[in-house]
Parts: C-alpha cells; sequence; structure tokens
C-alpha cells in the first residue's frame, strides 16, 4: 500500500515514521519550509529523530510535498491536521474542510481515508464524507474510518507501538482494511462499534484530563487559603491503593488537546440539549490559574508589580517539548504586563516565541516558574531572582502552589 498522510506536523510526521518502515509514505502538508526541511531529513517535532526520518527519505519510503497531486495514486489517506476552536471558542473544522477538497480533488480511485484529527462524535460520518463527496471530481466511493490519535509528544515511554489504537469504519470493509494498516505497526488495535463511539473516547480521555486538573488546581487554592501544602496532602491521598489518582496542580493546561479537545464536547453536547456543566467550569478554573498565581506573587511583593522585572521560567505548555499552543506562560505574562511589571521569558528549549527571544536566567527581581525543562538546572531558577514562585512543585525551598 502507498500511504497519504495529510499534515506533517505532531501526529502526521510521527505516524509517517512509523508507516514509512512498513509502507511508501507522502506525507502532504501545505507548509513549504516543512515539506523543505522534512526532505534534507530534519525533524521539527520532539520524539521524531531526524536520524529516522533521513533513514527514510534516504531509502525512498519517505517522501513529503505541498503539491495535492502528488497523493493521486495512494491507497491510504491518513489525515492529520489542526482541529482548533474559532475565536468564539467553537469548533473549527476549517483545516478538516481543506483536507476534504485535497482528497477530493485528487482522489480519483477509490481509497480509505482514516481522520486522526481529533473531533466530536459524528465528525467522520456528517462532515468528512460529505465534504469530501461534494469537492470530488469524479464521484468515486471511499471507504472512511477514524482512528484517533493518543500520542503524548516527547514521552518515552508510549508511543504509536505500544498505545492501543481505536479504530471504527463507516463499513466492515473501512474497518478491516484500517486494521490491516494500523497492524503493521501498532501492537494492540482496539475496534469499536461505531465512529462516534471512537471519536467520543478520545474526547473523552481529555476532557478527563481537563476536570481532574482543574479540580487539583481549585484544591491547591483552598490548600493554601487553609495553611496546609497541597503537595503533602496530595501525596496522602494518593497512599490509598484504589478509587484515587494523583493530579498535581499548575498554571493551567496547555496545547492542542487539553484546552481545546473538551470544547469540542461541550458544544456538541449543548448542540444535542445534554449539560456540560463540568467541563465548562473546568476550563474556566484552569484559565483562571494565571490570575490566581498572579495575584499571589503581587501580595508577596508589597502588593504592587508596578515597574517590578519579572522573569517568566519555562513558556512550553509542557516540561521538554517546544510546544507554545494555549500555553498557560501567555496568560500569566499577560496578567504580568497589565499590572505595570517588565517582564521576559526564558526558555531554551522553544527560543524564540511572539517576536521575543529567551532572557537568560537571572538578574530579575521576581521569576515565575511556569514549566521546568530537565534541561534547566533548579538552583539556577531559584538563584534568578530574589523571589521565586513555582508552579510546578519541582523547586524546594521558595514561594510556590
Ligand atoms: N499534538 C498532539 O499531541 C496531539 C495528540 C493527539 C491528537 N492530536 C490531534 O491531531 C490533529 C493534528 O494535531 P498536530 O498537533 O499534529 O497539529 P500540528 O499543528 O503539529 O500539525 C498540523 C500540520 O498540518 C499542516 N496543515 C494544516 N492544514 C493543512 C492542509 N489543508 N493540508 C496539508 N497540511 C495542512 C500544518 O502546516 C502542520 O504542519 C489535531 O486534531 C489534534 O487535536 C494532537
Amino acid at each position: 500500500m502507498k500511504i497519504g498522510i495529510i499534515g506533517q506536523g505532531y501526529v502526521g510526521l510521527t505516524i509517517s515514521i512509523f508507516a514509512g518502515q512498513h509502507f511508501e509514505v507522502i506525507g502532504f502538508d501545505n507548509n513549504p519550509n516543512t515539506v523543505a526541511r522534512l526532505n534534507q531529513g530534519i525533524s521539527h517535532i520532539e520524539g521524531v529523530e531526524s536520524r529516522d526520518l533521513n533513514t527514510l527519505v534516504k531509502n525512498g519510503s519517505y517522501q513529503a510535498t505541498s503539491r495535492p497531486e502528488a497523493l493521486s495514486e495512494v491507497d491510504v489517506i491518513v489525515i492529520a491536521v489542526p482541529t482548533p476552536l474559532t475565536p468564539e471558542r467553537q469548533p473549527d473544522l476549517g483545516f478538516i474542510d481543506a483536507a476534504c477538497k485535497t482528497i477530493g480533488e485528487n482522489l480519483k480511485h477509490p481509497i480509505l481515508v482514516i481522520n486522526e484529527s481529533t473531533s466530536f462524535p459524528g465528525t467522520l460520518r456528517n462532515y468528512i464524507k460529505p465534504a469530501i463527496e461534494k469537492y470530488s471530481v469524479t464521484k468515486v466511493e471511499h471507504q472512511y474510518a477514524i482512528s484517533p490519535e493518543r500520542v503524548d509528544p516527547g514521552r518515552g515511554d508510549f508511543n504509536q507501538k505500544n498505545t492501543p489504537r481505536l479504530f471504527a469504519g463507516l463499513t466492515p470493509e473501512a474497518s478491516a482494511k484500517t486494521r490491516l494498516f494500523y497492524s503493521k505497526f501498532c501492537d494492540k488495535l482496539v475496534e469499536v462499534s461505531s465512529p462516534e463511539v471512537a471519536e467520543a473516547a478520545k474526547l473523552f480521555e481529555n476532557t478527563f484530563r481537563q476536570v481532574n486538573i482543574a479540580l487539583v488546581n481549585e484544591f491547591a487554592q483552598i490548600a493554601h487559603s487553609l495553611g496546609i501544602s497541597v503537595y503533602e496532602t496530595l501525596d496522602a491521598a494518593n497512599t490509598k491503593p484504589y478509587g484515587f489518582m494523583k493530579f498535581t496542580p499548575s498554571a493551567g493546561v496547555g496545547g492542542h488537546c487539553i484546552p481545546v479537545d473538551p470544547t469540542y464536547l461541550a458544544a456538541v453536547a449543548e448542540e444535542h440539549g445534554a449539560p456540560a456543566t463540568f467541563i465548562r467550569r473546568a476550563n474556566e478554573v484552569n484559565l483562571e490559574m494565571s490570575k490566581y498565581i498572579v495575584d499571589r506573587v503581587q501580595t508577596d511583593n508589597g502588593g504592587t508589580l508596578e515597574g517590578k522585572s519579572v522573569l517568566v521560567v519555562g513558556v512550553a505548555y509542557k516540561p521538554n517539548v517546544a510546544d507554545v499552543r494555549e500555553t498557560a506562560a501567555e496568560l500569566v505574562i499577560e496578567h504580568l504586563r497589565e499590572r505595570g511589571a517588565v517582564v521576559s521569558w526564558h526558555d531554551e528549549v522553544v527560543g524564540t516565541w511572539n517576536s521575543e527571544i529567551s532572557a537568560p536566567l537571572s538578574g530579575a527581581d521576581i521569576a515565575v516558574v511556569v514549566t521546568m525543562h530537565d534541561s534547566v538546572n533548579p538552583a539556577d531558577v531559584i538563584q534568578s531572582a530574589p523571589y521565586v514562585f513555582d508552579t510546578t512543585g519541582k523547586l524546594k525551598g521558595v514561594k510556590g502552589l
């Protein structure tokens, strides 16, 4: 089989590398800079080694392209494009629509279309299939399946091979072909009874995390008001061998999944007249954490941040990745600047962000630690300012949540 993968970001490139061990893969991306670098064997994604990519490029198993016609000979297409929110925080299927147009206009023989992009239940059946049919020049009938991506970029213990993969086809034939495709590089395949179950399961997994993170963030505020350590309390609760799962507080949630996917579930719930109370409130609690943190920092520093130099340490949304999408650091910086602080940030993994570059880890009046990469020395952070507020729980002997 020849495979086309639309979108060569975190998800699409990762799949390309695994699939490229068994099939000829065409990685289609509409960003020509990404394509040029990929064809030189240079990976832009943590967890995808340039060495592995280079091997596939050299032996002809992988080629990146921005030319949609290059997809015309493939047997399977995997959609791995962003599914963000609109400015009104509603699901934005614009990238999916563009991918459907590419497929409709360029695939003139029947293929299997697998969606890996995260979206609400019904997206494959009611949106992707009709959209591809609308754009199809030859009105050819394709097969359709969903296999929501669960990859956690930067993670060492779980990957495409050992993370069980959910899937469902719109027809038994689509399911069978999907199984054949993934069985080459996934140890465990879990077929569910409909695409809607697979789509909903993915959203619920991330909603579970979002709600539990919000709960622990709220609890951090309660613990502080009671004058007890949130971390010690969580460790104590975690000694219960059943019925408890430990989440840790933070400046909020970030990345392309946790702050976004639950809103897809809430939107579809409300469209069907079902309540999404927890989901909506959890989102608010997580977004409000940045203000709570800046309030605490301000109180500890004489009630004003006017003119003070504040260094935000770690702006990636989580440790050891350069991903700044929806990062809580952005809101922390916004609140600090609104209160007159002179803000810079240090994050050598991210390097450049919002036209600013990573500042040295020293010389500030105040440091607020949002993300601690493994490459950062805790002692250097502690010495970077006379007052340090840690939101990660990784630094000893400083103020924090
Ligand atoms: N990043 C994660 O950890 C993760 C995990 C699980 C699921 N997902 C889901 O996977 C999907 C993709 O996320 P991602 O993190 O890989 O996004 P990404 O932004 O890293 O990559 C998307 C890529 O698609 C390209 N692109 C956009 N529109 C295109 C089009 N019409 N044609 C060709 N290329 C196009 C972009 O240039 C970009 O390179 C989303 O639905 C996301 O929710 C992401």
